[in-house]
C-alpha cells in the first residue's frame, strides 16, 4: 500500500435553472405525476439551455472545488471528466474545461463510464495521487442528457436530468484517504441501456433495476471488505441517484435504516456521472457528512459498469 494518502479536498456543483416538473412533461408525454412518483420518485429535473455543453455545466461546478480546497486553477495537474454527453466526440469535454479554467497545461481527458463515470475518475485520480504523480486532481462528473433523450419517449424521458458535480482529489496529509475501490464492467449487457453515436439514449428499463441492486451491494460489501470496515462504522451511503425503488431496495439488502442512504432524486432524476458529486455536496452542506466520518459511495450505469468506494472524509 502506498504511504501517500488522497483525499477529497474541494467539492463544488452546478445545476442548470431550467426546471422541468413532473406536471410539465404531463402537457406533451402521456405520463402522469403520480406514475412518475411512486416509479421512480422523481418531482423534477433540471434542464440546461440547449448553447449548453457539458463543459459549460461543469465550469462552475469546477470553480467552486477549486476554490473550496483553497487551490487556483494554476495548481490543477489532472482534469477528468466523466461524461456521457461530451461536447465533441474529440477534443476532450476535460481539454475544453481546462482551458476555460485556465489550469496551465494539465493532463486531461475523458472517461466514458456511463452512471459510474465519477467513481471510475475518483479511483484514477486516489491512482494518480498515490502514485505520486500528480498532487492535485479536478474530477468533475457533467451531463446535459437532455441533448440525447428522446422526449418522446416516456420510459426514458422522464428519467434525466441534467448537472454537475466536481472534486479535487490531492495529497493528504491528515488522516483523510480514500481507502479503498471496487470498479467493475459487464459488456454482455451493453444493450439495457445505451446510446448509439449520433442517436438518442435507449433503455431497458426492468433488466436495468434487477442489475443494478445486485451489482452495487456486491462491489459495495467488497469495498467494506478491502477498507477493513463493517457497515456499521459507515456514516452514510451516497448511492448513484437512479430510482428511489433502487436505493430503497439497496438499503434494504444492507440491513441500513433509510436515513443512512442519502437520496436528493426526487429534484434532479437521474443525473448520471455528475450524480454522485451533486448529492455528496448537498449532503455535506447539510451537515450529513464531517471530516473523519466513513463514507461508502456506489454507482451502476450503462456498460454496463458498476463499482463502490469506501473513503475517510
Ligand atoms: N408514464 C406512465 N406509464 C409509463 C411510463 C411513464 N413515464 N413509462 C412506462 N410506463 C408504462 C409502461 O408502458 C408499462 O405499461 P404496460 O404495463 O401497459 O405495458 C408500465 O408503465 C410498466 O412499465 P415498466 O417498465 O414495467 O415499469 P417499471 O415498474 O419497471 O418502472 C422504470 C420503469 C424505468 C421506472 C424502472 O424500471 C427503473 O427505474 N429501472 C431502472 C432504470 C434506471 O435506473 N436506469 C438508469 C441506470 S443508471
Amino acid at each position: 500500500m502506498s504511504a501517500i494518502k488522497a483525499e477529497i479536498k474541494g467539492i463544488g456543483i452546478n445545476i442548470p435553472q431550467r426546471v422541468l416538473t413532473n406536471k410539465d412533461l404531463e402537457k406533451f408525454l402521456d405520463t402522469s405525476d403520480e406514475w412518475i412518483t411512486t416509479r421512480t420518485g422523481i418531482k423534477e429535473r433540471h434542464i440546461a439551455e440547449e448553447w449548453e455543453k457539458a463543459s459549460d455545466v461543469a465550469l462552475p461546478a469546477a470553480k467552486e472545488a477549486i476554490e473550496n480546497a483553497g487551490l487556483t486553477p494554476r495548481d490543477i495537474d489532472a482534469v477528468i471528466v466523466a461524461t456521457s454527453t461530451p461536447d465533441m466526440t474529440f477534443p476532450s469535454t476535460a481539454c475544453f474545461l481546462a482551458d476555460k479554467l485556465g489550469c496551465p497545461k494539465p493532463m486531461a481527458f475523458d472517461i466514458s463510464a456511463a452512471c459510474s463515470g465519477f467513481i471510475y475518475g475518483l479511483t484514477i485520480a486516489n491512482s494518480f495521487v498515490k502514485s505520486g504523480q500528480f498532487e492535485n486532481v479536478l474530477v468533475v462528473g457533467a451531463e446535459v442528457f437532455s441533448q440525447i433523450i428522446d422526449w418522446n419517449d416516456r420510459s426514458t424521458a422522464v428519467i434525466f436530468g441534467d448537472g454537475a458535480g466536481a472534486v479535487v482529489v490531492s495529497k493528504s496529509d491528515g488522516e483523510s484517504d480514500i481507502l479503498s475501490a471496487v470498479m467493475k464492467s459487464d459488456g454482455s449487457h451493453w444493450g439495457s441501456l445505451y446510446c448509439p453515436v449520433g442517436e438518442k439514449l435507449r433503455m431497458r428499463g426492468r433488466e436495468t433495476f434487477k442489475l443494478a441492486i445486485k451489482s452495487m451491494e456486491m462491489a459495495s460489501n467488497k469495498a467494506l471488505q478491502q477498507a477493513g470496515l463493517q457497515i456499521e462504522d459507515i456514516k452514510i451511503i451516497i448511492p448513484h441517484q437512479a430510482n428511489i425503488r433502487i436505493i430503497n431496495a439497496l438499503a434494504e439488502r444492507m440491513e441500513l435504516p433509510e436515513d443512512k442512504v442519502y437520496s436528493n432524486i426526487h429534484k434532479y432524476g437521474n443525473t448520471s456521472a455528475a450524480s454522485i458529486p451533486i448529492a455528496f455536496y448537498e449532503a455535506w452542506k447539510e451537515g450529513k457528512i464531517s471530516k473523519g466520518d466513513y463514507i461508502l459511495l456506489t454507482a451502476f450505469g450503462g456498460g454496463l459498469t458498476w463499482g463502490s468506494i469506501v473513503l475517510k472524509f
